[in-house]
């Protein structure tokens, strides 16, 4: 049996499969964010330990069985250790764009994105760290380790700090070709190695589960733990996507569509993210809108309902309305890297209602995604197949929106939910057993949404308005 911990957003969630990828139990654990000013997003890695307990405790089953151990998590957040292995702060999380100013800076200096490859936004690991030296420096001084959200819970289990190449490509600090940590980039931060994780493949071992934490959670002591991946390069494990040509879009609280690619494609200009993929010799492109489920989620907190119940009677697809809705709750990374910019809906007349406004939110969503579509087929990137993954993907509508707005088939996967839950345990597995990338294929298709071609032009005109909606509201602060 492997084991795989997704540390998403909103919840852990533990999934355990056998050796033929048949699932034996699942279990998650929410999570909160708290944002205590506009910008700020922030969890405690205290409350990420305590959802890993319940989650692996909600299995419900005899874990003894165990053979390896799966890591994934949401990415950038920079969870700051230290010289006892306790958390010095708040980790400040991936949709945390309170280092604009830091990450302009560093930006600015051409060195960033010739040794990463990538723009350094706001949300990414290491203007976040300077915005901690230069706003908390007495927490700066104290920092034994910078760790990623998923390298802190493998600290907990293991006691290793060891972090791998997905997730590290997102701190700003790897040199995402070379697949090493840049010793310029962190001496331009006030950082040293020494106080970096030590780097493994996704599919190698990180370490073993230790004596204390195994008795406490009912699983084998010395166990080993794959290096895993950040959670879109551990969904494309667990969907398959693996090869150029294959992609997925994921509708989690982020909006992401992530495309293997042949060789390292840097395209800082374009506001993708190329990144290492979480096993050795592959590279990814994706583009990342940070509300996705967030927007819907949002709306249905201020309507009090549940996400589910709001887009459940929309009926068929229909062609987009005068209304529109920029999904900007917390800013933009592609294609606009914008950290100030903020939602709205416009176009609200008196005959908008509630249904009218959940279809412009799942529209400037599907607006955003086709905004990294067409930013990445711009770089040559081809997309031949692509699939669904996340909470959002149980919308059928939304699913259909994108795949017009994009026109292209979406695939939807029988176990729609799992991708970095699953991924997470083939890496375990590969760790654990040898397994190779072969392991990584494609799910159980259970239905394709083809786009509606009578569709496709609306769907272009109206992102040619959100287009120019978002070049009248960006100066309006
Ligand atoms: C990717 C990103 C998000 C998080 C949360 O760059 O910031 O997708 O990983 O899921």
């Amino acid at each position: 049996m492997f084991l795989g911990l997704d540390l998403g957003t909103s919840g852990l969630k533990a999934l355990l499969v056998d050796a033929d990828e048949n699932i034996i139990a699942e279990a998650s654990a929410p999570l909160q964010v708290s944002r205590a000013h506009d910008g700020w997003s922030e969890q405690n890695p205290d409350d990420w330990f305590t959802a890993c307990a319940t989650a692996i405790a909600g299995l419900g089953v005899d874990l003894s069985g165990v053979q390896g151990i799966g890591l994934s998590g949401h990415m950038h957040g920079a969870t700051l250790i230290d010289a006892n292995g306790a958390a010095l702060r708040p980790c400040m999380l991936w949709n945390d764009t309170r280092a604009a100013v830091e990450a302009a800076e560093f930006d600015a200096d051409p060195i960033w994105r010739q040794v990463t490859g990538n723009i350094v936004f706001p949300g990414f690991t290491a203007p976040k760290v300077e915005w901690v030296r230069r706003h908390e420096p007495d927490v700066f001084a104290k920092i034994d380790k910078v760790l990623l959200p998923k390298d802190a819970l493998r600290l907990w289990l293991t006691g290793e700090a060891v972090s791998e190449m997905s997730d590290a490509a997102g701190t700003s600090w790897l040199d995402t070709g070379a697949r090493d940590w840049s010793d310029e980039l962190l001496a331009l931060s006030g950082l040293s190695r020494a106080q970096m994780p030590r780097l493994v493949e996704g599919s190698e071992v990180s370490g073993a589960l230790s004596g204390s934490i195994a008795a406490k959670l009912g699983l084998p002591a010395g166990i080993p733990v794959a290096g895993g991946g950040g959670d879109n390069a551990a969904s494309a494990i667990g969907m398959g996507v693996v090869k150029p040509g294959q992609a997925f879009v994921s509708l989690g609280t982020s909006g992401v569509l992530f495309a293997a690619t042949p060789s390292y494609a840097a395209a800082p200009e374009s506001a993708l993210h190329s990144f290492c993929h979480a096993l050795p010799g592959l590279w990814h492109q994706m583009g990342v809108i940070l509300s996705a489920t967030d927007a819907l989620n949002w709306l249905a907190g201020v309507l009090q309902e549940d996400a589910q119940s709001l887009t459940g009677d929309l009926g068929p697809l229909q062609a987009p309305g005068r209304t529109i809705f920029m999904p900007y709750l917390g800013g933009e990374r592609t294609p606009h890297n914008d950290a100030q910019i903020r939602a709205g809906f416009l176009h609200l007349g008196h005959a908008t209602d509630r249904n009218a406004m959940v279809r412009a939110v799942l529209e400037g969503v599907t607006h955003a995604l086709r905004d990294s579509f067409d930013a990445m087929t711009t770089t040559g990137t081809k997309i031949d197949s692509l699939i669904a993954v996340g909470g959002g993907s149980k919308s059928g509508y939304w699913l259909q929106a994108i795949a017009t707005s994009l026109n292209m088939p979406i695939q939807l996967p029988a176990a729609g939910d799992f991708g970095a839950a699953l991924g997470a345990a083939r890496l375990g597995r590969m760790a654990a057993t040898g397994a190779g990338a072969e392991t990584a294929v494609a799910p159980p298709i259970s239905g394709v949404i083809e786009p509606d071609s009578k569709l496709v032009p609306a769907f272009a005109e109206a992102h040619a308005r959100y287009s120019e909606t978002y070049r009248a509201i960006k100066s309006l602060r």
